[in-house]
C-alpha cells in the first residue's frame, strides 16, 4: 500500500496563529496528508510565523536554517512559510534571498488559498509566493483539524485598528474585520456537539467586536451572552481585551453569564501615563485601576493577567518604577513581560530615546522578580481552598501527575487518574508561582 504523505506544522506567535495552524492542518488532511510524528518522516513542513518581536523572528530563522540540510538530503520535501513574518516585506525578501530551500511563502490573509498554492508547488512551478496586500476579508467554512478535543479556539475577528506605537500587528494582519455572529455561534455549537468543553473567543481586541458589522451587528457583550447560552458548553473565555474598550456592558455580561470564566487578560503595557500616551494606548494608569476595581466588584475572585513592555523609547527609571508599582497595586495573577523590540515601519521605531539593550534587559529582570513575587502571593491565597478543575489528562513529565485548569486559568497538578473533560474539585495544598499542587477533594 502506498504510504500517505506526512505534514508537520510549527506554530509561532499568538493564539490567532494557533487557530490558523488548525486550519492549515485541516487543509493538509483534506489533501490526503497525515500528521508526521517527527521531522524525519515529514514530506511537507509548514512554519506559521510571528514577527511581533525580533527574538520571535530569530527563532524562526534558526528553524529555517536547520531545515537546510534536510532539504539537501531530500529535495522533494516541501517547505512552506506562512503567517505574519511572511507578510512583512523586509523579512519576506530576507527569506527569499537567504533561504532558497523555501518552496512556498504566503501571508496570513492568504490562508484560504493554501491548497491552491501547494498544488502549484507540487506541479513543479518552482517557488510560489502569494501575499495579499488588500483589506482582507473573512473566509468562512475552511476546514479545521483542532489540536485539542477538550478546548477550542474560535476566532471572532481578525486584524487590529489600534496602531499602538510599538506594534507590527496592524501592518501584517490588516484592519479589523468581525465575523458574523451567526457564523461564530454555528462554530461554537458544532464544537460543543463534538465534545468540546471550553471555548476561547479570539481577536486582537475582542472588545471592539462588531463595530464594523453595521446596523444588524451586535457588540462583544451581546456576543458573549449568545455564546454563553449554547447548551453543553462548560467554560467560555476570550482574549485579548484592550482596556480602552472594556465596557460596563461587557463587565455585566461577564458577571451574569455562568460559563464565562473568572479571568481577564488585560494588557497594561506600562504603568506611567507619559509612556502610555507615547505608546498610543489611550488610557491612563487611573483608568486602568478603575477598571480593575469594577471587574473585581462585579466578578468576585477574578484573576487578572497582563502584558508589559519595558524599555519603550524614552522610558526613564521613574517611568519604569511606575510600572513596578502598578504591578503591586493591581496584584496581577500573572504577566507576560517583554523587552521593547523596535519593529520596522512602526512609529516607535523612529522615536527618540531608544534605550540600550542592557538597560532593557536589566529592567526586564527586575520586573520579572516583582511579577513573580506578586503572582506567588496571589496563588498563596488559594492554599487549602477547593477549586474547580477541568481535567486535561496526565502531565507530560510524569504520567502519575495529572493536570487541568481552574476557571481562573491557573494550572493545577494533582495525583491521577481522573476523568478527562470532567470538572473535578481539587483542594490546593501547595501553591507555587506558576502552578498549584493539590489533591482531589472528596465531596
Ligand atoms: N492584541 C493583543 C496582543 C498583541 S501582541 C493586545 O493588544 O494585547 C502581544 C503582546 O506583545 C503585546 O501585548 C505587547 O505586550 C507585546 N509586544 C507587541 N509589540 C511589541 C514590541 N515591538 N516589543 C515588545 N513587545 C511587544
Ligand atoms: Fe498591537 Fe495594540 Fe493592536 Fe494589540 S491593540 S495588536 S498591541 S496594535
Ligand atoms: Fe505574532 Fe502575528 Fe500573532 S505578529 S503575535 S502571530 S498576530
Amino acid at each position: 500500500m502506498k504510504r500517505s504523505p506526512k505534514y508537520l506544522i510549527y506554530t509561532f506567535g499568538c493564539q490567532m496563529n494557533e487557530r490558523d495552524s488548525e486550519t492549515l492542518a485541516g487543509f493538509c488532511e483534506k489533501m490526503g496528508y497525515e500528521k508526521a510524528e517527527g521531522l524525519h518522516e515529514a514530506d511537507l513542513i509548514i512554519l506559521n510565523t510571528c514577527c511581533v518581536r525580533a527574538n520571535a523572528e530569530n527563532r524562526i530563522y534558526g528553524h529555517l536554517g536547520n531545515l537546510k540540510p534536510l532539504k539537501e538530503e531530500r529535495p522533494e520535501v516541501i517547505i512552506a512559510v506562512g503567517g505574519c513574518m511572511a507578510q512583512e516585506p523586509a523579512e519576506r525578501e530576507r527569506i527569499k534571498a537567504v533561504h532558497p530551500h523555501v518552496d512556498l511563502i504566503f501571508g496570513p490573509q492568504n490562508l484560504h488559498r493554501f491548497p491552491v498554492l501547494l498544488e502549484r508547488v507540487l506541479r513543479g512551478e518552482g517557488r510560489v509566493v502569494e501575499i495579499d496586500p488588500g483589506p482582507g476579508e473573512i473566509h468562512e467554512d475552511l476546514p479545521v483539524k483542532r489540536a485539542s478535543n477538550l478546548k477550542a479556539w474560535v476566532t471572532v475577528m481578525q486584524g487590529c485598528n489600534n496602531f499602538c506605537a510599538y506594534c507590527i500587528v496592524p501592518y501584517v494582519r490588516g484592519r479589523e474585520r468581525s465575523r458574523r455572529p451567526e457564523k461564530i455561534l454555528a462554530e461554537v455549537e458544532e464544537v460543543v456537539a463534538q465534545g468540546i468543553k471550553e471555548v476561547t473567543l479570539l481577536g486582537q481586541n475582542v472588545n471592539s467586536y462588531g463595530r464594523d458589522l453595521g446596523p444588524e451587528g451586535i457588540d462583544f457583550a451581546e456576543l458573549l451572552r449568545r455564546v454563553d447560552a449554547v447548551p453543553g458548553l462548560l467554560r467560555l473565555r476570550f482574549t485579548t481585551s484592550h482596556p480602552k474598550d472594556l465596557s460596563d456592558r461587557l463587565i455585566a455580561a461577564m458577571a451574569e453569564c455562568p460559563t464565562v470564566c473568572e479571568h481577564i487578560h488585560l494588557p497594561l503595557q506600562a504603568g506611567s501615563d507619559r509612556v502610555l500616551a507615547r505608546m498610543n494606548r489611550q488610557y491612563t494608569r487611573a483608568r486602568y485601576l478603575e477598571l480593575v476595581t469594577r471587574l473585581r466588584e462585579a466578578v468576585p475572585g477574578i484573576a487578572i493577567t497582563t502584558d508589559i513592555i519595558v524599555g519603550f523609547p524614552g522610558e526613564t527609571e521613574e517611568d519604569f518604577q511606575e510600572t513596578l508599582s502598578m504591578v503591586r497595586e493591581v496584584g496581577f495573577d500573572g504577566a507576560f513581560t517583554f523587552a521593547y523590540s523596535p519593529r520596522l515601519g512602526t512609529k516607535a521605531a523612529n522615536m527618540d530615546g531608544q534605550l540600550p539593550e542592557e538597560v532593557k534587559l536589566e529592567r526586564l529582570y527586575r520586573l520579572i522578580e516583582v511579577v513573580n513575587e506578586v503572582s506567588r502571593a496571589k496563588n498563596e491565597e488559594l492554599r487549602d481552598r477547593v477549586v474547580e478543575v477541568l481535567v486535561e489528562g496526565p502531565s507530560e513529565r510524569n504520567p502519575a501527575v495529572w493536570c487541568g485548569r481552574t476557571r481562573t486559568n491557573k494550572l493545577v497538578l494533582f495525583p491521577g487518574p481522573a476523568k478527562v473533560g470532567a470538572l473535578l474539585p481539587v483542594r490546593i495544598t501547595d501553591p507555587q508561582t506558576w502552578t498549584l499542587h493539590g489533591v482531589p477533594a472528596v465531596s
